[in-house]
């Protein structure tokens, strides 16, 4: 039995050796209490065993509650005789026969069903363990965020923060604004070659999810112990929306949905609106955003609602007479108090839907930050307001650019970075250990555009966050990067791309240097098109 991704907290071998060979279980029983994850668990053994399980037989896999675990948690002990799992939710139940699965490799070329003799006692080290999703610069539908839901809960990872809406478009129906999607969720091109190039291709992005849509992939998620989180970027981030409304901003301006990401174009259009904050000032934007999360709120189920609230311009309030009455009328000192004002406000509304904020670090920008939002910490330069905030007591996530951008080339974050992770680097001591609610890994697309650059960046990115994100114990990298190559059957189940070992370990300094300047020098697709796949 090879090692698993990641690793389980503790893997004790039974001092008399023995074995127990997988493929002698006939029959399933799950406690009633883990009925939400019993059809994909009883899925994944079928499969994997090959065989149909009943709930009768010569040897019965029990999968049974344990009131002493905490949620995620699970035990399985292997004897001669048979194996017994015990866990203390019905996600602790799934990942104990993930466990099983990916030690055996059940349902690849490399299955070896003869399983030791011992015991396996595992829990996570962070309860929130996400991946990002941007599916507003490039559309990817619902296939491939089905897959990648599967190969998450292979990863025992639960979060997917679904980054909906953005500046290039509006992907999740709204009733009461059927415009965000009718025009919103259209482009006509994209820009290419990097955030400073004025070119673009010729290629129409449009899509969007329908409210049963959105139910639907909701339910699969927690079928496999995921919640989602949808992210609805504002004050900024919003240009789409304001595509179709335009009253949403300060000034009412006529704008297609944006076909760039950033730089030079919309500089030399005169409008800086790659990002452009709607207006806080007039009423009637509140009034959108709280019908907006009345429709959003039914939809999701988890307590917890993504306000972005990330790079947020000023400019645009600075001149803008409803903006500035209502910094004077609420007496606030600027407008990043206007913004932090704003964040609590939306805060209030989730929170009387019994939910909790979360936004990017920029949130604590005003000083005037409720203490229950939690922060998303991504930027690469050091933000010291986000240690003051859990020194306060408040909670947070952690996405740092440097080991979490999985939307950067591996030449700039190569995999060793993510693995490497240590929140005490980032000024996390272990006394606040219980504010960082967890990790987070981003996958961001403005420059992917197809579902295998999607997966070419994401994977073995995903299996270093896994390890980091569940298990807590020393590190050996060079250990990991052989677990990762022993990994690669377990993609290939799923179909997956994934970047070759020479690229995802960046071994020469030069090379990579040379990476990073064509990279930034306007071909983003230089890894990518250099990948052979191999690891
Ligand atoms: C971000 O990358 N703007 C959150
Ligand atoms: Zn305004």
């Amino acid at each position: 039995m090879k090692e698993i991704i990641p690793r389980p907290q503790s893997f004790v071998l039974a001092k008399k050796g023995g074995t127990f060979d997988l493929a002698r279980i006939d029959g399933l029983e799950i406690d009633q209490k883990f009925a939400l994850t019993a059809p994909v668990i009883t899925d994944i053994l079928q499969k994997g065993l090959g065989k149909e399980l009943k709930k009768d037989g010569e040897n019965i896999l029990k999968i049974g509650f344990s009131a002493e675990l905490s949620p995620q948690s699970y035990r399985i002990d292997v004897d001669e005789n048979g194996v017994k799992i015990e866990a203390g939710d019905a996600a602790g139940a799934l990942y104990a026969v993930q466990t099983i699965r990916v030690g055996a490799m059940l349902g690849t070329p490399k299955a070896n069903t003869v399983a030791p003799c011992g015991k396996i006692n595992d829990y996570p080290r962070y309860k929130w363990r996400g991946l990002l999703l941007d599916e507003a610069r490039h559309f990817f539908g619902e296939d491939e965020v089905k897959k990648l839901l599967d190969v998450m809960c292979m990863h025992k990872l639960n979060v997917l923060h679904w980054h909906l809406t953005d500046d290039q478009g509006w992907r999740i129906e709204i009733k009461k604004y059927p415009l965000l999607t009718q025009l919103g969720s259209k482009r006509e091109k994209s820009q290419i070659h990097g955030w400073q190039s004025t070119d673009v291709d010729d290629v129409p992005v449009s899509g969007f999810y329908t409210q049963e849509k959105i139910k639907e992939i909701v339910a699969y998620a927690a079928e496999r112990g995921i919640s989602v989180i949808p992210e609805i970027d504002m004050p900024a981030h919003l240009a789409a929306a304001m595509a179709a409304y335009p009253w949403l901003g300060c000034r009412e301006i006529k704008r297609d949905v944006q076909y760039f990401f950033g730089g030079k174009i919309p500089l030399s259009q005169g409008i800086k609106d790659w990002n452009r904050s709607a207006c806080l000032g007039k009423p009637r934007t509140m009034e959108f955003i709280r019908d907006i999360l009345d429709e959003i709120c039914e939809l999701f189920p988890a307590p917890y609602f993504h306000i972005g609230g990330d790079e947020a311009p000023k400019d645009e309030w600075k001149n803008c007479p409803a903006c500035q009455e209502m910094i004077k009328s609420l007496g606030l000192k600027n407008e990043k108090q206007l913004q932090g004002w704003f964040i609590n406000k939306v805060a209030g509304y989730v929170r009387s839907k019994g939910k909790r904020l979360i936004g990017w670090n920029e949130v604590l920008e005003g000083d005037n930050l409720e203490k229950d939002v939690i922060v998303q910490y991504w930027t690469p330069q050091r933000d010291c307001k986000v240690i003051k905030h859990v020194k306060k007591g408040g909670n947070v996530v952690i996405s740092k650019h440097k080991y979490f951008y999985f939307d950067m080339p591996y030449a700039l974050y190569p995999l060793r970075n993510t693995y490497m992770f240590n929140p005490y680097f980032e000024g996390f001591i272990s006394m606040y250990d219980n504010n960082v609610k967890g990790i987070e890994g981003a996958l961001w697309t403005e420059w992917i555009s197809s579902p295998s650059k999607l997966e070419f960046q994401l994977f073995p990115r995903m299996e270093a966050l896994a390890e980091v994100s569940w298990y807590g114990g020393p590190k050996n990298y060079k250990k990991f990067l052989q677990r990762v190559k022993d990994y690669v059957p377990l993609l290939d189940m799923y179909g997956l791309n994934y970047a070759g070992e020479e690229i995802y370990r960046q071994p020469n300094p030069f090379t990579r240097v040379k990476t990073i300047r064509t990279w930034y020098g306007g071909n983003e697709n230089v890894e990518y098109e250099k990948n052979d796949n191999k690891y």
